[in-house]
């Protein structure tokens, strides 16, 4: 078929094959247990849902203005002072269709063709192929995991050149849960500034942090490099809210319209009704995201335990989000009866053929030394799943 080349040029998601055969198996009556998961599996909060029957019943399910309605800008504005210390406009607020949305229009907004994106390795999925669908170039910046995953601002600076463009943070990280150290986005505000490259912090995991006080906005670290920052944030995670589709960016007026005009040549507003709900998960009673950090808390805390235990596995202990990143290098080169397992792909293949437990291929994040776990699941999966974990690893051999 004769496609746009744009097309060739981005990858299919990696993990999508596994998610296919796991389901398979689920069909034919095998009992998969999911590590997969990229949502809380808890439901939205009450509050959060009457906010929204409300607004059906007041019909309020026409167009919006097309960046999002002011009374949801409102409560952005204030949840970025309330929580980041941030002092925002409105009209330097947008609404999009999650955050995936605002991260893709800021793509279109600040990127022409051949210039480079720094996105700092593991990575969110979709970054490369944002950066790539706009014709831009992603530079991949490895961070070591001696170094615990944080960015070596000397290693960012040699790889900046005069097509660079900004660099993408991700603090909580998914996939390795790492939060950025105060001292270190210091180090990345300064090379930023010195160089005049844009900073896209995603933010979307920043209030699922095990260690309070430790995350910090970039962008709050002085006058200077807010204005060369977007902040990119959603309702998705924190108030389980995925399906909603409401993500939001904070940054200069002047790109903020260009987002504007964007959306309202593509989506036009994100849905309304789900926008008064986001009102309400943002500045109603906060109660229900102690109670999933809480939870995710003891859950992180046994899973990590576990995969430390089990011999050649090493995890470091995850800042925030809801993922285990443990490093599998042990068990590359392995045999599994005639089939040597030489990547993340082929670990997480025999994981869901022998154990009956699919995992995330650290390959589709740029680590093929890692798999991904997530546990947003129950504590009763996780423990049976961890088993089978041990007991498959145990059996490949030399
Ligand atoms: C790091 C990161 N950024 C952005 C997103 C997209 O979030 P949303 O569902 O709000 O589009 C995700 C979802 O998995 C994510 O993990």
């Amino acid at each position: 078929m004769n496609l746009a080349s744009r097309v060739k040029e981005i990858s299919p998601s990696p993990t999508l094959a596994i998610t296919a055969k796991a389901k398979k198996m689920r069909a034919e009556g095998i009992d998969v247990i999911g590590f997969g998961a990229g949502e809380p599996d808890f439901d939205t909060p009450e509050n959060v849902k009457q906010a929204a029957k409300v607004a059906i019943d007041q019909g309020f399910t026409k167009y919006t203005a097309e960046s999002g309605i002011d009374e949801l800008k409102v409560a952005v504005v204030k949840k970025l002072s309330r929580d980041n210390g941030l002092t925002y406009e409105p009209d330097e607020v947008i609404i999009s269709c999650g955050a995936k949305h605002s991260l893709f229009n800021i793509c279109l907004a600040l990127f022409d063709p051949g210039d480079e994106v720094i996105v700092p390795s593991p990575y969110w999925v979709s970054y490369p192929e944002q950066i790539k669908l706009v014709g831009a170039k992603p530079l991949i910046m490895e961070t070591r995991e001696s170094e615990e995953f944080q960015i070596d601002p000397d290693r960012l600076s040699r790889m900046i050149t005069s097509r660079t463009k900004a660099i993408i943070i991700n603090s909580p990280s998914n996939p390795t849960g790492v939060i950025c150290s105060k001292e270190v986005l210091e180090k990345v505000a300064e090379v930023a500034l010195s160089y005049g490259i844009w900073i896209i912090s995603d933010e979307c995991y920043e209030q699922i942090t095990y260690d309070c006080g430790r995350f910090v906005s970039i962008a709050s670290l002085g006058a200077e490099i807010k204005a060369l920052t977007v902040v990119v944030n959603a309702v998705s995670k924190p108030y389980s809210m995925t399906g909603w589709r409401i993500g939001y960016a904070a940054g200069p007026k002047d790109l903020i319209k260009a987002m504007s005009k964007i959306q309202s040549q593509t989506t036009s507003n994100p849905t309304s009704i789900s926008q008064k709900a986001a009102v309400e998960a943002l500045v109603g009673d906060q109660t229900f995201v102690r109670k999933m950090v809480a939870e995710f808390a003891q859950r992180k805390d046994y899973m990590v335990g576990r995969l430390n235990k089990i011999p050649g596995l090493f995890c470091l202990n995850p800042g925030g989000a809801f993922y285990a990143f443990p490093n599998i290098s042990a068990y590359l080169g392995k045999r599994a009866g005639e089939v040597t397992i030489k990547s993340s792909l082929d670990l997480s293949n025999y994981l869901l053929e022998k154990a009956f437990v699919a995992v995330v291929p650290g390959s589709a994040f740029g680590s093929d030394q890692h798999i991904r776990l997530s546990y947003a699941c129950s504590m009763e999966n996780i423990r049976r799943g961890l088993d089978r974990i041990e007991e498959a690893l145990s059996q490949l051999s030399a």
